[in-house]
């Protein structure tokens, strides 16, 4: 586990794609799942600003680790706002972007949307891989879409399952949390005071961390990094 912390999140966007561009430069291929919510946002239009011309668009595959079930317009769409801050301002070819479909059956789209995985991600422990896997994390400690009071979703032997956001009962499409740690390399990507709690417990293991999801992330490469701007990294260092 590596943890890096930048002043802001606007210093973190740009680590984060300097990160990026490395690991895509030594692919064919870049299998990225991308993560939902708003501090993605800000990455996405960093990326599309400043590096969209210092990648290969070509090689980058975008899928997604959850999604929301609404409409792909609807603004609580992560594909729609992955649209908005970066597809829409990148040379990324159509057929490059892999779309959980909101707007359908949960229970359908989840099996349909394994089999796309399957079908385009090498099989690795009998499992879709994915080169990067982008996770943020919730106040309650969830990751992707994986809540504490659905924790069976860590060790599903499913590659997607439906979740059911616990206040406003949204239902979404989630990675499994086995999916996740197949995953070759996984970027937590946080900021802001309302997390420096949550991501204190789960690094430093403290308080009621075994009850949050993102303290499950462990790849057995062990290959998690923390990008982490000084404000959620400040319960960190005391
Ligand atoms: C989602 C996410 C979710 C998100 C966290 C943090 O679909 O909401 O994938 O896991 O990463 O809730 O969200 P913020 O970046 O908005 O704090």
């Amino acid at each position: 586990m590596k943890i890096l912390i930048y002043k802001n999140i606007d210093v973190l966007a740009e680590a984060f794609c300097e990160n990026l561009i490395e690991l895509v430069s030594g692919s064919e291929q870049f299998n990225i799942a991308l993560s939902g919510g708003n501090t993605p946002n800000v990455i996405f239009q960093t990326l599309s600003d400043k590096y969209s011309r210092k990648i290969n668009w070509n090689k980058i595959n975008l899928f997604w680790g959850d999604e929301r079930c609404v409409l792909p317009e609807d603004k609580e769409s992560n594909y729609g706002s992955a649209r908005k801050y970066l597809i829409d301002n990148v040379d990324i070819p159509e057929k490059n972007i892999f779309r959980i479909k909101g707007e359908d059956n949960p229970d359908e789209e989840a099996e349909r949307y394994s089999q796309i995985l399957i079908r385009n991600l090498p099989d690795v422990n009998g499992l879709p891989k994915f080169d990067l896997t982008i996770l943020g994390i919730g106040e309650d400690g969830h990751t992707a879409s994986i809540f504490p009071d659905q924790m069976h979703l860590l060790s599903s032997k499913r590659i997607c399952e439906v979740a059911v956001h616990p206040s406003t009962k949204q239902k979404r499409i989630t990675l499994t949390g086995k999916t996740i740690n197949n995953s070759e390399n996984i970027f937590f990507l946080v900021s802001g005071k309302t997390k420096a709690r949550v991501v204190s417990k789960v690094i430093k293991m403290t308080g009621n961390y075994l009850n949050y999801p993102s303290y499950y992330i462990k790849p057995s490469n062990d290959a998690v990094t923390w990008f982490l701007d000084e404000i959620a990294a400040s319960e960190l260092k005391n």
